[in-house]
């Protein structure tokens, strides 16, 4: 059986204030009036048998509408505990042989055929016991992403979150791809794999996932379980990964500047001078002398950025958070 994890965890900090705790970004209807979700499923699941959804149970009710109609399990975390632990719960729930394709679900691809193509030579390289990762070719020396140093599939080493310099240094020797944050094993190769490099946390979340009821996580022991990425916990560590050079069209949709870059190239929105509104009021806007400026209104807030300051709109909503 083929099952894609979606995994629906984080709040979506640096695109406050469209981004809320009770809707994170993945459920706001922003792109041509679908959401990520809604897009997420549409694109993976007519290359599964089923979907598995791991997510907070501060929202996860509201994908039922999106997963209605499909083969769908839930998984509902009662805290988020990252990526390692989230994808041991899913892997637990099937057997060892079954394919997990494991996906984001606030990511924004073009998916054309090649999509559906390579997706399915990473479920050959799965079916071989391997870690299967799609590869993107970097345009800027992100260091939100992973990189992957690669030589044809084989991966010479995956490096998570570099500093600035580093990732310079990566673009220029070449050889580097971001890893787009899609995996695919089988459930039982992954958890070996956890196993063998963080056996703490594949113990907790075990303990966990068993005294689970109803696929709801309790709280207390789900606080017990190690706090860690898939890509420490395991990427960076395994020699069983293989990495698929990918040219579909790929956006992590973390911050205004990854939308308003989206917005951009489909020539929508963002005025000569790289302006843009976003927002659903039916008011009229304009912008004077300003350049590169990104003004967001929701019906309780209003925020106004420089497009170079996206990664900072996180602080803005930790402070929102302590003043409550
Ligand atoms: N269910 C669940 N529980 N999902 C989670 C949790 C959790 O505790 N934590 C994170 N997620 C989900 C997020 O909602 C997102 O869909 C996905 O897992 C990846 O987590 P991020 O927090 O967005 O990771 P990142 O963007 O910092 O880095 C990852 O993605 C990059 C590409 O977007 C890494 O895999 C990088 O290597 C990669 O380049
Ligand atoms: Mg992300």
């Amino acid at each position: 059986k083929t099952v894609n994890v979606i995994l629906s965890g984080g709040v979506g900090s640096r695109l406050w204030p469209l981004s809320r705790k009770a809707k994170p970004k993945q459920y706001l209807s922003i792109f041509e009036d679908k959401s990520l979700i809604g897009l997420t499923i549409e694109r993976n699941s007519p290359l599964v048998d089923e979907l598995m959804f791991v997510g907070s149970m501060q929202n996860i009710d509201q994908a039922d509408a999106y997963l209605s109609g499909y083969n769908f399990r839930k998984i509902t975390e009662a805290t988020p505990r990252n990526t390692a632990a989230a994808i041991a719960f899913a892997a637990f729930s099937y057997a060892k042989d079954d394919i997990l394709l494991v996906t984001p679900s606030d990511h924004l691809i073009d998916a054309g055929d090649s999509y559906a193509a390579t997706i399915a030579t990473g479920i050959n390289f799965a079916k071989q016991n391997l870690i299967c990762t799609f590869g993107i070719a970097p345009t800027h020396p992100e260091t939100g992403y992973g990189y992957i140093e690669y030589s044809g599939n084989d991966v010479l080493s995956f490096r998570e979150k570099p500093n600035k310099d580093t990732a310079i240094g990566f673009l220029k020797i070449g050889n580097f791809l971001w890893n787009s944050g899609i995996f695919c094993f089988k459930a039982g190769v992954y958890l070996s794999e956890l196993k063998k490099y963080e056996p703490e946390l594949y113990i907790a979340a075990r303990l966990a996932f068993e005294k689970a009821e109803d696929g709801k996580l309790e709280y207390d022991l789900s606080m017990k379980i190690p706090s860690k990425s898939i890509d420490y916990a395991v990427m960076e560590r395994s020699d069983k990964i293989k990495v698929i050079p990918s040219d579909f069209t790929w956006y992590d949709m973390g911050s205004f500047e990854s939308l308003y870059d989206y917005l951009r190239r489909s020539g929508k929105k963002v005025d000569e001078h790289g302006n843009m509104v976003i927002g659903n009021s039916l008011k009229h806007f304009a912008f004077c002398g300003l350049k590169n400026t990104i003004f967001v209104e929701t019906e309780d807030a209003i925020l106004i950025l420089n497009k170079d300051n996206a990664q900072d709109v996180k602080h803005i909503y930790e402070a929102l958070e302590k003043d409550k």
